[in-house]
C-alpha cells in the first residue's frame, strides 16, 4: 500500500524538468520490449515477485545533488536493494529531496546528499533541510540512514549530511548508524567508505530470513526500444534541462610557455543572448565528450553496435523509478538517439571501474579462469586487488573491457549503462566577469600523466577541452554556485590564488575594479613559463587597483624555494594593520587540494599571531564560520 501510495505522490509532485516515468499500463499496451540488439531479453525468471510477502520491506531512497554523483549512488543502492537482497526488498523507491514525502513515509529510507559551496546544501535539498529543520519538524520514518558525499579537502566536510543525521536522531529516526562520510578524497573515492557501509545496513536491514542470492543476474536500469519497432513510443520530458546550455567555444589559447611542462589554456565559450547567469565566484560546469580514439576503440569492441537503427533508451518495467539523467534530452536532443551519440556524449569511457562494473562481468563471463578472477574482485579480500588492477594505474572500464574482449562481447547492449557510467561535468572556477555578459572565460590545467600503463592518462575534460575541442563547437555548460562568495561592503580582501587557483579572483577583481582594498597572492613556478595573466595584473597594481604579490617557486633566489604561503608570512605588517583597521578582512583561497590550502592556513595563522592575535585558531575559526574566511579546493 505504501508503495502505491508513494508512487502516486511521487508522480504528482514530479517536477517540469525530470522526465515522466513510463508508466506500467503504457508499456503494458507496448508488450515486451524488444532489445534493439537483437540480444536475448535479461532473464526475468529470477526477478521479483510484485506481490508484497509477510518479512519484506521497503526501501526509499531520496538524494540531493548537484552535479550528480549523489544521483549515481543513489540509483546503485537501489540497483543494489532490487539485485542482491532482492527476495528482501518489496518495490524500492528513488526520488530527489525536493520531492520527498516528508512526514508521509515509513519505508526505511537512505538519504544520500552531497555538499556544495562551503558545507552548504545542493540547490535542489534546501527546502527539505528548512522543512526538516523546523520547529514544527514532522514525523520522520523510524529507520534512516544517512550518506554523505564529500571532499575532506573542504573545511566543513560533509556537512549537509552531518546535519541531517543529528536532526533525524533527535526527532527519533535513526537506528544504530552513524552518518556514512564518503570522501573524494579516499583512493578508492567515495565507495571507500560507501561500500562497507551498504554491507552493513544490508546486513541489519534485511531479514534474516532472506537470502540473496548471489548467482541471480543483475538487473539493468534501462532497456533499449528499437524506433524501428512497432512499439509504443516513449514519453520524452515535457521541457528540456533549463541551466544546462549549448555554447560555442571561441576561444582556446595556452597560456603556458610551448616547452613548459604544464599545458593551461585559456577558453572561452560565447554566451551572447544566453540565461546563465553567474556571480564572480561561481563554477562552469562543462560537459566533455569522448576522445575519439575511445569511441572508436568502443565499435571495435562492439562493431555490432555502429549501424543499429536509432533506440528508445527507457527504464526498464521494473525499475521504473529510475530516470535518464534529464540533462541528456539537452546534450543528445529527444529521443531516438543512435550508438555514435551515445558513445561520443552519454557513457564515459574514461571512468574507473568500481567492483558494481566487476559484478556485472562476472555474470556474462563464460571463461572459469576469468570468471574466477572477477569473483575475486568482488570477494571479501577483493578491494586492495581490484585498486591495484583499476584506481592505482587509473585504468579505465574501456581498457577493461580490451583487457578482457571475449567477455565484453557476451555483455547485452542494455547493460553496456550498467558497466560504463554517464558522462558527468567537470567544474571549472569562471575567470571572466559577469559584467563581460558576451562570453564565459575558464582557465583550464590540461591532466596529463604517466602511470605504470603504456599510454599516457589524459584528463577527459580538460584534455578533450584542449585538444578536441574545435572552435565553434557547441558545449553543454550550466552554472553552479562557487563556495566563495565575494564580500557584500567595504572591505580588506585577501586573494590566495596559485595555479588555477587565480581564476575565480581574476573575475572578482574585475568585476569589483574600484571596490575593496583588493590584495592577490599568486604563484607559479617560472616568471616566463606559466605566470597566468601577469601583463593583466601588472596593469591593475599600475592604477592602483590592486596590490599583487607573485611568488616564483623555481626562479630561486638563492636556495630558496617560493611558494605563496611564504610571501604570507612576510606581510605580518599588512594584517597587522588590516585586523586593526574598521573595514572588516576576507580571506579566499583558491586552487588545488592537498598541502597548499594546509601550509596557507598555518601562514594565515603565523601572522595573525604576529599581528597579537591571542587565541589564532579560535579567531580563525570565527572567520571561517562568518564567512570571512573561504576556501574553495579540488
Ligand atoms: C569548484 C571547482 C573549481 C575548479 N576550477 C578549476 C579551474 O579553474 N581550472 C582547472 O583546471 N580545474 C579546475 N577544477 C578541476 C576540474 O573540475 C577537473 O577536476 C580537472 O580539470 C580534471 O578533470 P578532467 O576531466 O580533465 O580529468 P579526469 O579524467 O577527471 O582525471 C582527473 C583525475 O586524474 C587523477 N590525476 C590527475 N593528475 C594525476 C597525476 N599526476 N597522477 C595521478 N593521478 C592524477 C586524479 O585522480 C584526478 O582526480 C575545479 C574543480 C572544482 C571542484
Ligand atoms: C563547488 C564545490 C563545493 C564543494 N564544497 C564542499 C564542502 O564544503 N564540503 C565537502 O565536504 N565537500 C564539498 N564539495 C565536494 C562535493 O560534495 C563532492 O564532490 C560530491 O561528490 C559532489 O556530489 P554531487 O555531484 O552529487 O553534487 C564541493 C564540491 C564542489 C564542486
Amino acid at each position: 500500500m505504501l508503495s502505491r501510495i508513494l508512487i502516486l505522490k511521487m508522480d504528482i509532485r514530479l517536477p517540469k524538468l525530470l522526465p515522466r516515468p513510463i508508466k506500467r499500463r503504457e508499456r503494458a499496451d507496448a508488450g515486451p520490449p524488444k532489445p534493439a540488439d537483437g540480444s536475448p531479453s535479461t532473464p526475468k525468471d529470477e526477478g521479483p515477485s510484485k506481490q508484497k510477502e509477510p518479512g519484506r520491506v521497503d526501501i526509499l531512497i531520496a538524494y540531493g545533488t548537484t552535479t550528480g554523483t549523489a544521483r549515481d549512488v543513489a540509483d546503485r543502492i537501489a540497483r543494489e536493494a532490487y539485485n542482491y537482497k532482492i527476495g528482501c526488498v518489496d518495490e524500492g523507491h528513488l526520488c530527489g529531496l525536493f520531492e520527498y514525502p516528508l512526514g508521509g513515509n515509513n519505508a526505511k529510507t537512505i538519504f544520500v546528499i552531497s555538499t556544495t559551496g562551503q558545507g552548504e546544501f545542493p540547490d535542489d535539498s534546501r527546502e527539505f533541510w528548512s522543512e526538516l529543520s523546523a520547529n514544527t519538524a514532522p514525523e520522520v520514518p523510524i529507520h534512516s540512514a544517512v550518506i554523505g558525499l564529500g571532499d575532506s579537502s573542504y573545511e566543513m566536510f560533509n556537512y549537509p549530511a552531518k546535519k541531517i543525521h543529528r536532526r533525524l536522531k533527535q526527532l527519533g529516526g535513526i537506528g544504530k548508524f552513524e552518518a556514512c562520510l564518503c570522501d573524494d578524497q579516499h583512493d578508492l573515492g567515495y565507495i571507500g567508505a560507501l561500500n562497507p557501509f551498504l554491507g552493513r545496513l544490508w546486513e541489519d536491514w534485511v531479514p534474516k530470513t532472506c537470502k540473496a542470492n548471489p548467482d541471480a543476474v543483475p538487473l539493468a536500469r534501462y532497456t533499449l526500444l528499437s524506433s524501428n519497432s512497432e512499439n509504443v513510443i516513449p514519453s520524452q520530458p515535457d521541457q528540456m534541462c533549463d541551466k544546462l546550455e549549448l555554447r560555442k567555444m571561441i576561444r582556446n589559447e595556452r597560456l603556458t610557455a610551448e616547452d613548459h611542462s604544464q599545458d593551461t589554456r585559456l577558453i572561452a565559450f560565447e554566451t551572447e543572448a544566453s540565461n546563465l547567469r553567474f556571480r564572480a565566484g561561481d563554477v562552469a560546469q562543462v560537459y566533455p565528450e569522448n576522445f575519439p580514439e575511445n569511441v572508436k576503440g568502443f565499435f571495435d569492441l562492439f562493431p555490432q553496435l555502429k549501424d543499429q537503427p536509432p533506440f528508445f533508451l527507457i527504464s526498464d518495467p521494473d525499475m521504473q523509478w529510475i530516470n535518464l539523467p534529464p540533462e541528456f534530452y539537452r546534450l543528445c536532443g529527444a529521443q531516438p538517439w543512435t550508438w555514435e551519440e551515445v558513445a561520443l556524449k552519454l557513457l564515459n569511457f574514461q571512468s574507473i571501474p568500481g567492483v558494481y562494473a566487476f559484478e556485472i562481468l562476472r555474470h556474462f563471463a563464460n571463461d572459469p579462469l576469468i570468471k574466477e578472477k572477477f569473483d575475486d574482485y568482488c570477494g571479501p579480500g577483493g578491494l586492495e586487488e581490484l585498486y591495484n588492477y583499476t584506481s592505482r594505474p587509473r585504468r579505465t572500464i574501456l581498457e577493461v573491457l580490451l583487457d578482457f574482449p571475449s567477455t565484453a562481447a557476451l555483455v547485452p547492449a542494455n547493460y553496456l549503462f550498467e558497466l560504463i557510467p554517464f558522462m558527468r561535468p567537470r567544474a571549472f572556477s569562471i575567470a571572466s566577469p559577469p559584467k563581460e555578459n558576451h562570453h564565459i572565460e575558464i582557465l583550464v590545467a590540461v591532466v596529463q600523466y604517466k602511470t605504470n600503463l603504456k599510454t599516457d592518462r589524459k584528463g577527459t575534460c580538460s584534455y578533450w577541452l584542449a585538444n578536441y575541442c574545435p572552435i565553434g563547437k557547441e558545449v553543454g555548460i550550466f552554472i553552479d554556485k562557487g563556495s566563495m562568495r565575494p564580500p557584500t561592503e567595504n572591505a580588506h580582501v585577501v586573494m590566495i590564488g596559485p595555479g588555477t587557483g587565480v581564476a575565480p579572483f581574476r573575475s572578482m577583481i574585475k568585476q569589483h575594479a574600484g571596490e575593496w582594498d583588493k590584495h592577490l597572492f599568486f604563484g607559479c613556478r617560472n616568471k616566463n613559463k606559466d605566470f597566468y595573466f601577469g601583463e593583466e595584473f601588472s596593469q591593475m597594481v599600475g592604477r592602483n587597483e590592486l596590490t599583487f604579490y607573485p611568488a616564483f617557486s623555481r626562479d630561486r633566489i638563492g636556495r630558496k624555494v617560493n611558494y605563496v604561503q611564504d610571501l604570507l608570512v612576510k606581510e605580518d605588517i599588512l594584517f597587522n594593520r588590516m585586523v586593526y583597521d574598521n573595514l572588516p578582512l576576507y580571506i579566499y583561497v583558491c586552487g588545488r587540494a592537498g598541502a597548499m590550502p594546509k601550509d596557507v592556513r598555518s601562514a594565515v595563522k603565523n601572522v595573525l599571531l604576529h599581528a597579537g592575535v591571542f587565541d589564532t585558531e579560535e579567531f580563525l575559526q570565527y572567520m571561517i564560520e562568518n564567512g570571512y574566511y573561504q576556501t574553495e579546493t579540488y
